[in-house]
């Protein structure tokens, strides 16, 4: 992980327990070639239209940039959005600084179904912002980088 996200997810991992909530990471950074073998693995399952809608070509996702954490699971038949540790994480995750990335019914703005297990961290201030306003990752950039109203 880059070492500002890894700081920031340690802390949350060992607050959490404080909670008896469990974390931990079961994929973090992914090299280029990483992520081609999960992409073409999910292409041979389920076809490219639809391996689109959850895992990023090669090249494009953001768990290459050292800044994306699945957090416990990454499937969704796992129901993980029910455990409490899901909850947890969406109701404390923006502290140190992580964005739930993918949100439900958000699949037209952000590309992607909804992963509960998929954080990314993006600063304390931009989490926070991000969380109190029930925005998106590509709402905040239109926002601050673009200036457009959304
Ligand atoms: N599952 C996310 C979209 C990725 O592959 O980066
Ligand atoms: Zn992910």
């Amino acid at each position: 992980m880059h070492p500002l996200a890894y700081t920031h997810f340690k802390k949350m991992v060992l607050d959490a327990l404080n909670d008896n909530i469990v974390l931990y990471s079961v994929s973090a950074y992914r090299s280029f070639k990483d992520q081609a073998s999960i992409y073409q693995n999910y292409v041979k399952k389920d076809g490219e239209e639809k391996a689109n809608k959850y895992s990023a070509k090669p090249g494009t996702s953001e768990h290459q940039t050292g800044l994306a954490v699945d957090i416990n699971t990454c499937f969704t038949k796992d129901h993980f959005e029910k455990t409490k540790e899901a909850k947890w994480l969406s109701n404390n995750a923006y502290k140190y600084g992580f964005i739930l990335r993918y949100p439900k019914d958000k699949e037209k703005i952000t590309g992607y179904i909804y992963e509960p297990w998929h954080y990314r961290y993006v600063g304390i201030k931009a989490a926070t912002f991000i969380y109190q306003s029930e925005i998106t990752f590509e709402e905040y950039y239109d926002i601050m980088i673009e200036n457009k109203e959304v």
